[in-house]
């Protein structure tokens, strides 16, 4: 049997990068959550169909705020520095202690997309995950259709590990997972070739 690992406290945040602030969401946010989990357009090749009543907006920021108390998940929203508007979420989830993995998840709102806003948030969560939590891999799942998510996590050093088939069925139309993966000595080497 495993031991029982104390529960994970997740430190220091706020994330901050040059252009972003990485946290928690409100219950202020819910409207500005919904906008985006709501448009189609966002949510072509999410794993769950498009949110249709803000309630669910609610429920999501309840149920992030449980999990990053009890350790078990890093939901983070993501604000511009410059006007503090919510432009999407990028998360650490299935975080497993013994096995020192996370998985990554991200969106964005359509209107902020091709600006290098979520290359940037995830640089920042990604190095959280090696550093703080001490993780040894991050794993990323994605619709093999989604080009720029593919770009992003190709720029950010993950590796192609293979292809669930069939693995979806969302609204009625079924889609296979591609699988990503981070390990962290390739991410240590993506660290000293960035430019400073
Ligand atoms: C995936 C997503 C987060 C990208 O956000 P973003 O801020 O636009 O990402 P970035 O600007 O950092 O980088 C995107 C890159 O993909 C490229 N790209 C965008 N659309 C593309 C397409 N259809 N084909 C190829 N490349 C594409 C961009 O040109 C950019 O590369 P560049 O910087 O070399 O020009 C955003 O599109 C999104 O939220 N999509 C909906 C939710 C989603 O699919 N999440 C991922 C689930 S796994």
């Amino acid at each position: 049997m495993e031991t029982p690992h104390p529960t994970l406290r997740f430190e220091k945040l706020p994330l901050q990068t040059e252009r972003l602030r990485l946290r928690p969401c409100l219950a202020a946010d819910a409207q500005a959550l919904f906008e985006i989990h709501s448009d189609p357009v966002v949510m072509r090749y999410w794993n769950s169909p498009a949110w249709t009543s803000i309630e669910q907006a609610h429920e999501a920021i309840e149920h992030d705020a449980k999990a990053l108390q009890n350790g078990d998940c890093l939901n983070l929203g993501i604000e511009t520095l410059e006007d503090a508007r919510l432009l999407g979420r990028c998360m650490l989830f299935k975080i497993s202690r013994p096995h020192r993995r996370a998985e990554l998840g991200y969106c964005l709102d359509a209107s902020a997309w091709g600006k290098g806003y979520m290359s940037e948030a995830l640089r920042e969560l990604i190095d959280y995950g090696f550093t703080h939590l001490r993780l040894n891999r991050i794993e990323a799942e994605l619709d093999p259709r989604n080009a720029a998510s593919k770009k992003i996590l190709e720029r950010l050093g993950f590796r192609h590990e293979g292809l669930l088939r069939k693995r979806w069925i969302v609204n009625g139309k079924i889609s296979d997972g591609a699988i990503y993966g981070l390990l962290r000595p390739r991410w240590r080497d993506t660290r000293t070739e960035r430019p400073t």
